[in-house]
């Protein structure tokens, strides 16, 4: 089974939109993004501005579309939303476009997955709120600028390198999301099972958030499968114990690893002994897709000490031959 993937699933969704915080003030954690937004958004409904569009960076599960969510509220304004990956024709934006009110928000996830046909369209309109309409044919084919009203693009992305340099330089607000505190994380696990109604110690609730990789996402996923521990257990509420033997039991480790974590660590550490390897191979290897390596597996491992990136590919830190108890190579050593 698998616990620790940000992915959002189909039957999160709803659970998710009755736990999501949806002002600031209710956001817990990512504080200097917070206090930044906060300042930007005041600003511009001072002057009667769209606020300037904002680019999320961050692994997933961490709050980008909250957070977008969030803004829209903050600014008293509708939110469109759509994703990269939807929008497959020039035109499918340009209806998008068309529906916007003015200072409304449009959230676009995953917007690195962008066609480039239909990335074009988003400078003008970014730029000074313009797109270009072709009308007539052949010798007779001019442009017309039409104007849409200012509006704020807000565009989430797990891949900071994958967007291109015009794109990303069309925003004048750029966020990368970090992983969450243990502290943070114990509160939105408190706070969330409060607002589902499930009884947990503080040790309980800072048990499964210290398990939880750094993700709100994750956190209330393991909330939702641990309760369903305890109350099988008839244990009246979620005490450290109750956390620490349905975590076990969910395959999760007490530094939050999971079986795929421990796959990769296992590849790097015991065949290839700390030597690089390629992301295509590693993701072979553990049979998993290497996108989902790069942008769900490896930022925590590299955030936790067990990876490094080399430029010939991934290998283990000193810290995963400790982990997995195998005494390290003579080069790990530095001799
Ligand atoms: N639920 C998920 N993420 C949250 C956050 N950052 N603050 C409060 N509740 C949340």
């Amino acid at each position: 089974m698998r616990m620790l993937s940000g992915d959002k699933k189909e039957e999160e969704a709803r659970y998710d939109v009755a736990l999501r915080p949806k002002t600031l003030a209710e956001y817990i954690g990512q504080e200097r993004i917070k206090e930044n937004l906060k300042v930007f958004i005041q600003a511009a409904r001072q002057r009667g501005e769209p606020l300037d569009h904002v680019l999320l960076f961050g692994p997933p599960g961490l709050g980008k579309t909250t957070l977008s969510n969030v803004i829209a509220k903050e600014l008293e304004v509708q939110i469109k939303a759509t994703s990269g990956p939807a929008m497959e024709r020039a035109i499918d934006l340009l209806v998008v476009l068309g529906n916007l009110a003015e200072k409304d928000v449009l959230f676009i996830d995953e917007i690195h997955r962008l066609p480039r046909v239909v990335e074009e369209i988003l400078y003008p309109a970014m730029e000074d709120f313009t797109f270009d309409r072709v009308i007539g044919k052949g010798q007779a084919e001019r442009t017309r600028k039409i104007q849409l009203p200012p509006f704020t693009l807000v565009g989430a992305t797990t891949r900071a390198g994958a967007i291109s340099s015009p794109l990303r330089g069309r925003f004048g607000i750029v966020l990368t999301l970090d992983y969450y505190s243990a502290e943070s994380l114990q509160d939105i696990v408190t706070r969330s099972a409060g607002l589902l109604g499930i009884p947990i110690s503080e040790e309980g609730a800072r048990e499964i958030a210290v398990r939880a990789r750094g993700t709100p996402r994750i956190a209330n996923r393991l909330l939702r499968r641990v309760r369903d521990f305890a109350q099988v257990r008839n244990d009246p509420e979620i005490s450290r114990a109750t956390a620490d033997y349905a975590l076990q039991q969910l395959g999760v480790d007490p530094l939050g690893l999971d079986e795929v974590d421990r796959r990769i660590l296992d590849v790097l550490v015991k065949m290839y002994a700390g030597r690089p390897v390629g992301l295509d191979t590693l993701a072979a290897m553990v049979h998993e897709e290497s996108n989902t390596i790069e942008e769900v597996y490896e930022p925590y491992l590299l955030q936790k000490g067990f990876l490094q990136r080399t430029p010939r590919g991934r290998a283990a830190a000193p810290k995963a031959f400790e982990y997995l108890r195998v005494a390290p190579p003579p080069e790990q050593l530095g001799f």
